[in-house]
């Protein structure tokens, strides 16, 4: 089958289309309702359908005679261990974590939160949830605790689980105070925090809720896997959204399950026993859908690795792990291809190993700039698939679908849409935009399988902040225009979120700490251009009058109190004192326009600007500061 035909048909018969992907699968109840509607008409897939995504994972390719095959391979360059762990062994480990946590009280329905450095214990413990119902939930370990506590009294988990510390380059970070702090700050008190202690060197503070992990494995019987329906949740991942309180988005069992099996052969063309590797982090969507669950369900070996594209040791890494493990398909950011970039511009590294194993390099997270594609495809002469999708769809939207047919790449486009989206291009009272008009980048509805099923108990803002600006469409909160030969090219956000090194961020909640510092009277965050990272958040102050702290001190402080209310990942180091925002006459700030200002950009004075004098003003400080273009 070509493109064409793949897309016409998941588009006009989407329920034969996915029908029949859903019946790749193993499932206890094979679904006959194929696609249905909950309460509030949305849709839903596979409603009356049973099935486990830790069976799919591990147990259904030993049952198939795989068990000796490598699951997952353990790549540490931080503690410079490589361990490699067999579907078999995988099984072992995962069913009596899963007892354990059965023994601790967690059921079916339960959540639990996972705040895990990238170790393998992160994977299992996932799968433990999956396999007896249990809905999870991973934070990002390089939030802190007033992250963590926001997360966990949204999810109300009964348990955290957790490891002593993670490794950043050459810093031991105790994740175990981290999770104590998140506990006091949180309303919501998780009854168990189980411990994995990885005996770095790490602080462990004893709790009365601490459970070791490993005596908790130890000490407990396999359990099986527990059928749940098709529309279980089987995570919900937090991710920015346009205020300080972040999104919990919900993904079911039985369509995401589907739509990563399906993705992982018609988009990654990776085939069964290959070797898959995301470089991610299990706190992402990525590393949800393309450490864990895609590639084992797919019966990929997966790779988990720990540690930077560079600096650990350099920027060979990379290369190294691909040549070592023999990775067949890989993904990762185009920031880490740009941070390899800066550091070895001729490829001298990419020279001293066998890279043939390679055959297809995926990028997304952010927009992938030309430069790197070109200087990625120089050295590394394979395809190199930029692609796009979010948190929220769960898998990709738009992307050359390799396992389909290799379309013709336009640099600067992520490809055509993905089989199931049913992308368009809309203006601003929701009419259909014609090719290379840049708009809204919204999806007819029904989403495929696979994307989210709803915000974690907030019905409301799920409609607010998808549904309702386009009705009978999903609003993705990405700009972008279809070429004529429908390639769609992603030009950005449209709202507060940014995208730092592949972190997605919002600045609408770095603003909100950053106001709360007792000598900001106002301030505003954006979004900045930068040549590493992609983006970066810039914070401009106005000092409460009258207040005599010292401009260094101020911007210090700044820093210091994202670093510690949002995490270091917050990566906030750009703080400027100004005497004033510009403002519209009504008082809003136009942030639109400091961002031109910053990257250097051409724009149109806004009519309604206040006071056109403050656009030099901020010029100024930014030239003195030496921040975006005017480095
Ligand atoms: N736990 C604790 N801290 C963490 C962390 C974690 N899991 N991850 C990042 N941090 C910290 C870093 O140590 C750093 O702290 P610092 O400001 O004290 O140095 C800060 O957060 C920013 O980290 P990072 O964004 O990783 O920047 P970096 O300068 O250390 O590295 C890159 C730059 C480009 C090499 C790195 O960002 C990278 O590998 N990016 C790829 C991202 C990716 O794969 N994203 C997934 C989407 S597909
Ligand atoms: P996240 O939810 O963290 O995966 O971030 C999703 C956002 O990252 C999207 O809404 C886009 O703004 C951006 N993004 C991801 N992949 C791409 C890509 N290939 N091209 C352009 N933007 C991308």
């Amino acid at each position: 089958m070509n493109y064409c035909d793949i897309y016409n048909k998941s588009i006009t018969s989407s329920e034969e289309f996915w029908k029949d992907q859903a019946n790749q699968l193993e499932w206890y109840n094979q679904p006959s309702n194929i696609l249905s509607t909950d309460t509030n008409g949305y849709p839903l897939w596979f409603a009356d359908g049973q099935l486990n995504a830790c069976y799919l994972s591990v147990d259904k390719h030993i049952q198939d005679g795989y068990g000796e095959q490598v699951a997952i391979i353990y790549d540490s360059p931080v503690t410079q261990t490589v361990k490699k762990y067999t579907f078999n062994e995988v099984k072992t480990e995962v069913a009596k974590l899963a007892g354990g946590l059965l023994s601790l009280g967690l059921e079916k329905g339960d959540t639990a939160v996972i705040y895990m450095p990238m170790i393998p214990q992160a994977a299992f413990a996932m799968l433990a949830c999956a396999r007896i119902g249990v809905t999870h939930s991973v934070v990002f370990g390089g939030f802190a605790p007033h992250e963590l506590a926001i997360r966990i009294d949204d999810c109300e988990p009964k348990a955290i689980i957790t490891a002593s510390s993670g490794i950043e380059i050459d810093r031991l970070i105790a994740y175990k105070p981290l999770v104590d702090e998140a506990i006091e700050l949180a309303n919501h008190k998780p009854e168990k925090v189980v411990v994995f202690n990885r005996k770095l060197g790490a602080r462990v503070p004893f709790k009365k809720y601490d459970v070791d992990y490993e005596a908790l494995v130890y000490g407990s019987e396999e359990t099986p896997c527990i059928p749940v329906n098709a529309t279980h949740p089987l995570y919900i991942l937090y991710t920015s959204g346009t205020t300080g309180k972040p999104k919990g988005i919900v993904r079911d069992t039985g369509g995401y399950t589907t739509a990563l099996k399906f993705s992982m052969q018609h988009i990654y063309d990776a085939k069964e026993g290959d070797v898959f590797w995301a470089a991610s982090d299990v706190g992402w969507v990525v590393g949800h859908s393309y450490i864990v669950y895609g590639p084992l369900i797919n019966r990929n070996t997966t790779v988990l690795f720990e540690g930077k594209p560079i600096r650990t040791p350099d920027a060979s890494t990379f290369w190294r792990v691909i040549a070592e493990h023999k990775i067949n398909v890989m993904f990762t950011a185009p920031t880490a291809i740009r941070a390899i970039k800066k550091e070895d511009p001729n490829g001298e590294f990419i020279k001293q190993y066998d890279l043939s194993s390679l055959r297809i390099q995926f990028l997304a997270g952010e927009r992938c700039d030309v430069a790197t594609l070109e200087w990625y495809r120089e050295h590394v002469p394979i395809p190199a698939i930029d692609h796009w999708w979010q948190t929220e769809s769960g898998w990709p939207m738009i992307a050359n679908m390799m396992g389909v047919e290799y379309l013709p790449i336009k640099p600067g486009s992520a490809g055509k849409a993905v089989t199931g989206y049913d992308i368009r291009i809309f203006g601003e009272n929701g009419q259909e935009l014609g090719p290379n008009e840049e708009g809204y980048v919204v999806i007819k509805l029904p989403l495929p399988p696979g994307t989210l099923l709803d915000l974690w108990k907030d019905n409301e803002r799920f409609k607010a902040g998808y549904l309702n600006k386009f009705p009978g469409y999903y609003f993705s909160g990405d700009g972008g225009f279809k070429d004529e030969d429908d390639y769609i090219f992603i030009t950005g956000r449209v709202d507060d979120v940014i995208n730092v090194a592949g972190h997605r961020l919002s600045t609408a909640e770095m603003e909100e700490i950053v106001a709360s510092h007792h000598s900001v009277a106002e301030c505003a965050v954006i979004g900045i251009n930068d040549e590493l990272k992609g983006q970066i958040p810039l914070a401009l102050v106005v000092a409460k009058s009258g207040d005599t702290v010292e401009k260094f001190q101020l911007q210090h402080e700044v820093v210091q109190l994202v670093r510690e209310k949002i995490g270091a990942v917050a990566a906030l180091r750009d703080v400027v004192v100004v005497q004033r925002l510009p403002k519209t006459r009504s008082g809003k700030i136009l942030r639109k326009m400091m961002r031109s200002i910053a990257d250097g950009e051409n724009f149109q004075v806004p009519s309604t600007i206040d006071d056109e004098a403050i656009i030099d003003e901020i010029r100024e400080v930014l030239e003195e500061a030496k921040i975006g273009s005017f480095k």
